[in-house]
């Protein structure tokens, strides 16, 4: 991890994402369950969690988590359009990430003045970006997409960005991910997959929380 700053679209989120390596990505289908995952996020040392659009409870979840926790920086992911750029902010969303890297949802984020961290996969869309003033990025799928070995390709021709890999990180990989300089934080579903959550399993979700900070704090020592 680098503690180095590119001017960015991150706002309150920058400072967030030099604190915590990791943000825990959400698939929520019981907008009830949001306020109990994110405090036993927050209890394992997690003030993050990225709530996707891709269920009908999302935006609920969303303003459930803003509304009742609020030492947790709640955003929304999965954000495909200017439009749900717009749900995402009216659901009380303080940040959003986007799977690709799309001009429709960078205009809307900047006219809502909503953090965003897009996607990107490629050198030419990492370049878009770029030329987009947009310099923290998620890399996504992270492990589809070549790991380590691609990130690191990237990085050493874009000498400022920062990722965000995501994309079958887990436990299991993280240490490599969050050993490259260029990386600032790993995304992911591990750290509260839906099956958990939907099994109110709450104490095994601070767990996981606690086991990747543990992971991080060992990769910084
Ligand atoms: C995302 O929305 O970023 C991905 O679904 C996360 O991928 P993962 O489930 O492999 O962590």
């Amino acid at each position: 991890m680098n503690g180095a700053l590119a001017r960015d679209m991150l706002g309150d989120l920058e400072a967030v994402l030099d604190q915590v390596p990791v943000i825990p990505v959400l698939v929520i289908d019981n907008a009830d369950d949001a306020v109990p995952v994110a405090r036993a996020l927050a209890a394992g040392g997690i003030p993050i969690a990225e709530v996707t659009l891709r269920t009908p409870a999302a935006p609920d979840a969303i303003a459930a988590i803003a509304e009742n926790v609020p030492e947790v920086l709640v955003g929304a992911g999965t954000v495909l359009s200017g439009d749900q750029v717009d749900t995402a902010r009216s659901a009380g969303a303080q940040f959003v990430v986007s799977p690709g890297l799309s001009e429709a949802v960078v205009t809307a984020c900047e006219v809502a003045a909503i953090p965003l961290i897009p996607g990107v996969a490629t050198a030419s869309e990492v370049q878009r970006a770029w030329n987009l003033g947009i310099r923290t990025l998620k890399f996504f799928p992270a492990v589809q997409a070549g790991g380590t070995a691609t990130i690191s390709a990237l990085a050493s021709v874009f000498r400022k960005v920062r990722f965000v890999p995501t994309g079958g990180v887990t436990a299991e990989n993280l240490t490599e991910f969050l050993k490259l300089a260029s990386v600032v934080a790993c995304g992911g579903s591990w750290l509260a997959p839906a099956n958990i959550v939907n099994a109110g399993d709450y104490a095994a979700i601070t767990r996981r929380a606690e086991e990747a900070l543990a992971i991080a704090a060992a990769v910084e020592a």
